[in-house]
């Protein structure tokens, strides 16, 4: 009868506590809301997970406990505790069951994995580029138009090709809930297709530098119209050759053109780099001791030499150090399309220029 006593009070207590770490998981573990479709079987597989948490951790935590506190020995008690020399039944069972949920969960696993990353129909590519530290967006199936933001239509999958230019960044929106790597030199796919219409915030999730905890884009689910709306908004942009030198330098500063802007702001607060807000004839403090007024010439052997000089309290080897191969392949493809002769380094250096 004693022995039936301790039972039924620790499956009583496995059980509040299981329901009460449970509950407190929702709140210390909170999801944000789900806006795909493939955070569904996810969200699944966390409640699920969840539970069998807050239920193992209460099984071994409640029987110690209460081992603890209610068997402990008595004043006065000098005698030995009776010896026990195992339970083969409890042994095995605590061995083949915690087998069978394990391979169970790793099957339940692989076929959700399989599920969501399978091709859909009426597919829509986007192409992904992350480099250190901004991301780009390019449309293949709409005129190949470029954004620094990630538009999508609402209910539709969505197949994102995924390139990195330098290290490993991972491409990751907590209300998608699925996640992907972006590996240099290997396009990787990553399937969302969005639920809910709204603004979403993309975030690196892998450490790739200085400003890892900077790299981020907006990401925007809309209705069909909308997208379609956007679509022809952002095909209708100027040519470049419409477009004066400053503007078309405050464009390649940007996502859609080579990034600068991850590094040197354009509002004086302090980056990567050093800011351009100001720069044209600023004095600046060299780590070698020398002292240059930025000028035309400074800035374009900045850009195509940036370790010949590094002002005091930047890094040197933070910068790239082919743009010059960059901004001529870019040059040639858009010479090749319009009548216009460029000079990226020319119009970035007209748009500093503005930056007083
Ligand atoms: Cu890119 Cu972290």
């Amino acid at each position: 009868m004693g022995r039936f006593k301790h039972l039924i009070i620790t499956i009583i207590l496995i059980a509040l506590s299981t329901v009460g770490l449970r509950l407190l998981f929702n709140v210390i573990l909170a999801l944000p809301i789900a806006a795909s479709w493939e955070a569904g079987p996810i969200d699944v597989l966390f409640n699920v997970h969840y539970w069998m948490i807050a239920f193992l951790f209460s099984l071994i935590m409640v029987l110690m406990l209460y081992s603890v506190f209610v068997f402990r020995r008595k004043d006065g008690d000098e005698t030995d505790g009776p010896h026990i020399h195992g339970n083969t039944r409890l042994e095995v069972s605590w061995t083949v069951i915690p087998t069978f949920v394990v391979i169970g969960f790793g099957v339940w696993g692989a076929i959700t994995l399989n599920e969501i990353t399978r091709p859909k129909e009426g597919e829509m590519t986007v192409n992904v580029t992350g480099k250190q530290w901004i991301w780009s967006f390019a449309y293949p199936e709409q005129d190949d138009i470029q954004s620094g933001e990630l538009v999508l239509p609402v209910d539709r999958t969505i197949v994102l090709e995924m390139n990195a230019e330098d290290v490993i960044h991972s491409f990751w929106v907590p209300e998608f809930r699925v996640k992907q790597d972006l590996v240099p030199g290997r396009t990787t796919t990553l399937r969302i297709t969005p639920t809910e219409t709204g603004a979403y915030h993309l975030r690196c999730a892998e450490i790739c530098g200085l400003n890892h905890t900077q790299m981020e884009a907006a990401v925007r689910v809309v209705s069909a119209e909308e997208f379609q709306a956007w679509v022809e908004e952002k095909s209708a942009a100027p040519a470049f050759a419409e477009m004066t030198p400053e503007e078309r330098g405050a464009f390649w500063s940007g996502a859609e053109g080579f990034g600068c802007v991850a590094c040197h702001t354009t509002d004086g607060t302090p980056g990567v780099g050093p800011t351009w807000q100001g720069l044209y004839q600023r004095q600046e403090q060299m780590t070698d001791g020398t002292t240059v007024t930025v000028d035309d010439e400074y800035i374009h052997t900045s850009i195509y030499d940036p370790n010949l000089q590094i002002v005091a309290g930047f890094n040197p080897n933070i910068m790239p150090q082919n743009y010059r191969d960059q901004f001529t392949a870019r040059e040639q493809e858009i010479e090749a399309a319009e009548a216009i002769d460029l000079d990226i380094a020319a119009d970035i250096i007209a748009y500093i220029k503005t930056l007083q």
